[in-house]
C-alpha cells in the first residue's frame, strides 16, 4: 500500500511528495540545510522537529512557516533559504 502523493513546487522545481507528510521531512531528505542564518549566512536545518526552535523556517505560499509543523498539501509553493528565524 502506498501513500497518496501530490505535486508541490520547491524553489521553482516541481516535486512529487506524500500528502500530509511534515514538510520538514520532505525538505530534509533533499537537503538538510533548508535555510541560511540571517546573521552569518550559515546553513540551518530542522533541529527540534516539534515547533519550538524555529530552525526549520521556510516560505510557504508567501508566508513564513515552521516546516516541521506544516503538512504537505497539493500545489504548495515552497522557498527554502528565505525564512528567517
Ligand atoms: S525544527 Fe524546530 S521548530 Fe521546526
Amino acid at each position: 500500500m502506498s501513500a497518496e502523493t501530490v505535486l508541490i513546487r520547491v524553489n521553482g522545481r516541481e516535486v512529487s511528495v506524500p500528502l500530509g507528510q511534515p514538510l520538514a521531512q520532505v525538505l530534509s531528505a533533499a537537503d538538510p540545510a533548508m535555510r541560511l542564518s540571517p546573521r552569518d549566512r550559515a546553513p540551518r536545518g530542522m533541529f527540534c522537529g516539534m515547533g519550538l526552535c524555529f530552525e526549520c523556517m521556510v516560505e510557504v505560499d508567501g508566508l513564513r512557516r515552521r516546516s516541521c509543523l506544516t503538512p504537505v498539501s497539493a500545489g504548495m509553493v515552497v522557498r527554502t533559504r528565505e525564512g528567517a528565524a
